[in-house]
Formats: structure tokens, sequence, C-alpha cells
């Protein structure tokens, strides 16, 4: 069930920046974002009907419409419908990320995992992407995060319902694999343990970088190895505050983690090594990661990207790292340079 043969590179684009996530982005920038990960070689992409109500997808299928199918994977997610009505996009409940895509369309989500909207949820993101076939489909976000003690409803909707659509669709060849798109790492080893429900891999969202990997290195990985199931890891910045932002989990970060942060880079620059090549490289090199797909709205990100992929990180570094336990004793890092 491994997804590893089904991405095409290490490294992937995540769309939720494009939504308007933090800021109004101009039409052209995000398009322009879109083709420098194209021109960068990037050829998978994940996004969501949730990342703006539909703009992400609307502006990712307008950027690849020049593009052969057949030439690059694409991942959405099932999880909101997106109606023609409108809402206030300031006060939707979005759980402990409230505020976000206040600047996305202002249609109006109905959270719905049953059989029939998620069929519905495919429909209209092969409409907003311009295409006739997506490739990976995510489950996204049952969990705490968005519906706090109520997430464990949710995901028995979702069994009886986008799970066994999605493994019909996955065994009549229409899709070629699925599994979750959330931000906690309980959904995923709840699902491993269920002997129906048979995923082809999680995207993990901030629970496997240099902030926050201890729950996922000791009892996700080994699980997902176990059964052949591949992690995709998003929000390698944890949202941005690991490559030179300010956000942490989708929300200022707080003095705590600017100083945890400090800390990282401190050690970082005694070794001349970017944040953000450590940020990245360490999210991969995990044996259960299949790819890493950090977001933006920039095009210059993209570049900043490969650079910090292709970085060759000293072995003293991460050695401090474990030294200073900012990261775990027995988290896998990257093969480092030796110093001479
Ligand atoms: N539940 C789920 O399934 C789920 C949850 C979260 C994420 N994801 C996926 O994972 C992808 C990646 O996560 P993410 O986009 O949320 O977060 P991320 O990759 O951790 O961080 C992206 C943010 O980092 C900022 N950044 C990058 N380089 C920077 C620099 N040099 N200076 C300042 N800021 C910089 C970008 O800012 P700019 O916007 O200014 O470029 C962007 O807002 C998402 O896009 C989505 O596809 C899925």
């Amino acid at each position: 069930m491994s997804i590893k043969d089904k991405l095409p590179s290490l490294l992937g684009f995540g769309t939720a920046p494009l939504g308007n996530m933090f800021r109004n982005i101009p039409e052209a920038e995000a398009l322009a974002t879109v083709d420098a990960a194209w021109a960068h070689g990037i050829r998978y992409f994940d996004t969501a009907p949730f990342y703006g109500a539909g703009l992400a997808e609307i502006r990712l299928g307008a950027a690849l419409a020049k593009h052969r199918r057949d030439d690059y994977v694409l991942s959405p997610k099932v999880d909101r419908l997106v109606l023609d009505e409108t809402e206030e996009t300031t006060t939707r409940d979005l759980g402990d990320k409230g505020g976000l895509f206040e600047f996305g369309r202002p249609n109006k989500l109905v959270n719905d995992y049953s059989a029939d909207a998620t069929l519905r949820s495919i429909e209209d993101s092969l409409k907003r992407l311009k295409t006739d076939s997506l490739d990976i489909v995510w489950v996204h976000d049952i969990a705490q995060d968005f519906y706090g003690d109520e997430w464990l409803a949710q995901f028995e909707i979702a069994r009886k319902g986008a799970f066994r659509v999605l493994t019909r669709l996955r065994e009549e060849g229409v899709i070629k694999a699925w599994g979750f798109g959330v931000n906690r790492v309980e959904p995923c080893e709840l699902t491993l343990d269920l002997s129906e429900a048979k995923p082809d891999g999680f995207l993990l969202a901030g629970r496997y970088t240099l902030l926050d990997h201890e729950r996922a290195l000791q009892r996700l990985m080994p699980a997902a190895a176990k059964q052949n199931v591949d992690i995709v890891v998003g929000g390698p910045y944890s949202s941005g505050i690991l490559a030179g932002g300010t956000h942490f989990e989708y929300q200022k970060a707080s003095p705590e983690i600017i100083a945890k942060v400090e800390r990282i880079k401190a050690v970082a620059q005694r070794h001349q090594v970017s944040i953000k090549a450590a940020a990245l490289q360490f999210s991969l090199a995990n044996p259960a990661v299949a790819a890493v797909i950090p977001g933006a709205s920039r095009p210059e990100r993209i570049a900043e990207d490969q650079a910090a992929l292709a970085a060759v990180l000293p072995a003293a570094f991460w050695d401090e790292m474990r030294e200073q336990k900012l990261v775990a004793a027995d988290a896998p890092v990257p093969m480092g340079r030796k110093e001479k």
C-alpha cells in the first residue's frame, strides 16, 4: 500500500498559503509561485477545498492547465463542501485555528465525511482544478484541533462514508491512493488499528518537525512503516517560524516557541547551517517519510526550498542539536558531512 512509488520526488509543493492563508495574495503572485515550483522541477502538488474555500484549487488548476496531466501528481482532500452561499470568513468555527483563511473566498463551508459528500467533494475539486483525474485523496482534518472531543464521532462518519468510498475508488483504479491529511497523530494511529480501512499513506502536518516530533517518532512512524503506510510531511516549517516567518501552528508564535527557535538558530549559526535546511532535511530523514511538501505564496521561496534540500549539513550540527535536546536522541537525522 506504499505511496512512495506514486510520488515523483521527495519535494512537493503545498498550496494552503495560496488560499490567502495569511494575506490577500495578488492573483499573479499566486500563479507565479506555482510556475516557479514547476520551473524548479516540482511535480507533486497538494491542495484542498478548505484552502480559501476553493481558492487554492482554482489557482492551482489555472496554473497547471498548460501542462500535461500525466506529468504531475495531485493530492486534494475531501473535507468541507464549498457552497455558493456566502458567510463571514472571520467568524467560522475552526477550533484552535480561528481566523485561518479570513482572506479566502467567503463561500460557506459544510463539514461532511459521508459517502455522498465525499463523492460530491471529489467532483467539485475536479471542476475547480480543471482536470478529470486525481491521484491521491486525503480525508481532511478529522482530529482534535478542529472538532475537539467530537472528532471520534466525525471519524465514525468517515469510517462508514469517506473511507469506504475512497477504498472503492482505489480498487476501481479511479484514484491511486488515499489516506488522512491531519495535524494530529491520533487519527492516523487509530486508522492503522482498524482491520477494514487500509489507507496508503498519511499527510501528517506539523507533527514531524524540528519543533514537534516525539509522539510521531515513537509511535506513528514505526507502526506506519510496519504496515507499509508512508508519511508525507506537511508544514515542515511549523507554518513559517522555522523558515524565517512569524507563525507557529497557524497563529502568531508564542514567546516560548520564539525562544526555542532562537536556541535552534544559535546552534545553526555556530555550524553555519540554515535553519530552513535543517527543518526540511529533518522531516525527510525518517525512513517512513515519502515526501515533504512545504507551502509558499511567493515565487522566490521555491529556490530557497531547493537549496535547503541540497545543502549538506555537518554531522557536528546534529550532534549538538542532540546534546542540547533540541531533537530527540533517537530521531534519524540526515547523514551529515564529517568535519576534517
Ligand atoms: N491537515 C492537513 O492535511 C494539512 C495541514 C497543514 C498543512 N498541510 C499541507 O502541507 C503544506 C505545507 O504546510 P504549510 O504551508 O501550512 O506550512 P509550512 O510549509 O510549514 O510553512 C509555509 C510558510 O513558510 C513561510 N516561509 C517560507 N520561507 C520563508 C522565509 N524565507 N521567510 C519567511 N517565511 C517563509 C511561507 O511564507 P510565504 O507564504 O510568505 O511564502 C509559508 O507561509 C500545506 O500547504 C498543505 O498543502 C496539510
